[in-house]
């Protein structure tokens, strides 16, 4: 099957690292990403026997079932929807206030239309537009397909990382892990708090696994010293744009085999 991309930007995405993640992912049956957020490297890698892409967030993983199991109708009412400011407020307002009197159907519709159409692809962060790039909401019938039919075998979980990382453990799981960074709480990027606690939990979880994992997070002495008695690596520099400013930085690459 060839590499797909997700259909979807996100925070902290590994679309940029995967082909250094990819490769290091041992022999396994069971492939699983706790904190999946838009899941570059799942859709980037061959398929395993048994997949599992979990995440905190309703919305999303709602949108992938939705990719998965509605494809058709998802499609369609994508089709409708122009990159247009005016659509994007309301769709956000829908999401924020209105969220449990739509149809699953339509809350994927909007998600992912907000999110395409978000600056920095950040949930209500405004409506984001360019001098140089065209609207990106637009996804062909066969792009959809494909991804429907990369989802199709994969169970699709909306668990905290630990019930996650419980349920699916085993001698023959690989876990690639990419929770969100120590630098900042989680809030503004994930509208979910990710505690010093949460990351010291993770730490506590992993060491205690059966299977193996591969875990990525941002440089910090934090992380270092959570770490200490793990495989750690750094992974190439990467530049991005923040604000029209070009930044550098890597990551960690850690592992327990
Ligand atoms: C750095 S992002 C993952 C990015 C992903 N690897 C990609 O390529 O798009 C971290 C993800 O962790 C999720 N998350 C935050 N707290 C969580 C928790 N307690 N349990 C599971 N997922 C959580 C966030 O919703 C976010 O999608």
């Amino acid at each position: 099957m060839p590499a797909l991309q997700s259909p979807i930007p996100w925070v902290g995405s590994k679309r940029r690292l995967r082909d250094e993640i990819i490769p290091i992912i041992p022999e396994h049956l069971c492939y699983v990403e706790p904190f999946s957020g838009s899941a570059a490297v799942y859709f980037g890698k061959d398929p395993s026997k048994v997949e599992v892409l979990n995440d905190v967030n309703d919305l999303l993983i709602n949108m992938f079932e939705q990719v998965r199991s509605n494809s058709e109708a998802f499609y369609e009412r994508l089709w409708w929807l122009l990159a247009s400011r005016k659509l994007y407020l309301t769709a956000v307002d829908q999401l924020r206030f209105n969220a449990d009197k739509l149809t699953d159907l339509d809350r994927a519709v909007l998600y992912y239309f907000v999110i395409k159409n978000a600056f920095g692809s950040m949930f209500a962060k405004g409506f984001g537009f360019s001098r140089c790039q065209p609207p990106r909401s637009a996804i062909t019938h066969d792009t959809l397909i494909a991804l429907k039919e990369r989802l199709s075998n994969t169970f699709i979980e909306n668990l905290s990382f630990e019930r996650c990382i419980k349920n699916y453990d085993s001698p023959a799981t690989i876990f690639y892990c990419d929770p969100p960074y120590t630098s900042s709480d989680g809030t503004k990027e994930y509208q979910h708090v990710f505690s010093p606690e949460l990351h010291e939990n993770l730490r506590t979880v992993l060491s205690k696994i059966k299977g193996k994992f591969i875990l990525s997070y941002d440089d910090t002495p934090q992380v270092r010293d959570l770490y200490r008695s793990f495989d750690i690596r750094t992974t190439r520099e990467i530049t991005y744009t923040v604000s029209q400013k070009r930044k550098t930085k890597h990551e960690l690459i850690i592992k327990n085999f």
